[in-house]
């Protein structure tokens, strides 16, 4: 295969270091206030000139790409036709993704493959889509896709799909471990909505403000960070599978500053002291039986973004 027409672009996984679930809406979403962190773990997203979209989805190290579907209903096929109609071109392109993100792992790999496919038509089709119309169509892709164009640390507020970019001078490191099967996202967001309406977590008017984190942010300690990160899908993702207290209490056993389920779960986000720190917890953390893969991160990193 002749690669010089090749356009690669890194899609990286986030974690959600707030996560403030307001009720259930009219439309079926949740209100967010979100804050997301991208990190260094990434898929690769490449396009080349073809006839038609063909999409081929690879993975390594547990990331389950067998378990996506590489035709229309993946996020990553729906974007380019939602680019190609945009921009009124047609919609040939070969499409490679190379997944190391886990399915389903409350890490929006797909959203962030997604947008990275974005990024990368957008560049294979001269297609000259302003940031603002890019986003546009993200959204309309997935409520964290946005995210994924933008990366970083961002607020994310509406059902997490309007983002604004915050300023933070501070890298942190992290260990991400996957234990068992991914979780369904809509059914966590319903859990929690049942666990709202039975009393067995107390009842919101509103998203809980990211206030507190994004001043532990502006402070830069790891302390004050750990101590404001949040997650109002944690209590429904551990009802829905309670092994995954073992997992927490795990990271929290080997030593993290402070322990959290990313996004949706299942994946636990346990963040290190320092860089060495990491490696030593994801030393610690593969060897303790509870998780599948563990991968030390650090973050924040850029969104989507063209590598060659
Ligand atoms: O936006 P996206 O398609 O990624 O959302 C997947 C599902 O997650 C939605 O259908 C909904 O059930 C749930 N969700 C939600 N509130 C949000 C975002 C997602 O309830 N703000």
């Amino acid at each position: 295969m002749n690669d010089r027409d090749a356009v690669v672009v890194q899609a990286p996984a986030k974690i959600n270091v707030h996560l403030g679930v307001g009720p259930l809406r009219e439309d079926g979403y949740h209100a967010l206030h979100t804050v997301y962190l991208a990190v260094s773990l990434h898929d690769t997203v490449t396009a080349r000139p073809g006839e038609g979209l063909s999409l081929r989805m690879t993975g390594e190290g547990g990331a389950g790409a067998g378990q996506v579907p590489a035709d229309r209903t993946n996020l990553v096929w729906r974007a380019a036709e939602l680019l190609a109609r945009h921009a009124g071109v047609p919609a040939d392109a070969d499409l490679d993704v190379v997944k190391r993100i886990p399915v389903a792992g409350g890490l929006a790999g797909g959203s962030a493959d997604a947008a990275a496919t974005l990024v990368a038509l957008d560049a294979l089709w001269g297609t000259r889509a302003a940031h603002e119309d890019l986003l546009r169509l993200a959204a309309e892709l997935g409520s964290d896709v946005p995210f994924g164009l933008v990366g970083g640390v961002a607020l994310g507020t509406g059902r997490g799909e309007q983002v604004s970019p915050v300023l933070a001078t501070g890298q942190w490191h992290w260990v991400l471990g996957i234990a068992g099967e991914g979780l369904s996202t809509p059914a966590v967001y319903g859990e929690l909505d049942r666990m709202r309406a039975d009393g067995r977590v107390p009842d919101v008017t509103g998203p809980s403000p990211a206030e507190p984190l994004l001043a532990a942010l502006r402070g830069g300690s790891t302390a004050g960070f750990a101590a404001a990160l949040a997650n109002d899908l944690q209590p429904a993702a551990l009802a829905l599978r309670p092994d995954l207290r073992r997992a927490l209490r795990a990271a929290e056993d080997a030593g993290a500053v402070a322990a959290l389920l990313s996004g949706s779960g299942p994946t636990v986000a346990a963040l290190a002291a320092d860089e060495r720190d990491a490696v030593r917890l994801a030393a610690e953390l593969s060897g303790v039986g509870v998780f599948r893969t563990v991968r030390a991160v650090t973050g924040p990193v850029p969104g989507a973004r063209l590598v060659g």
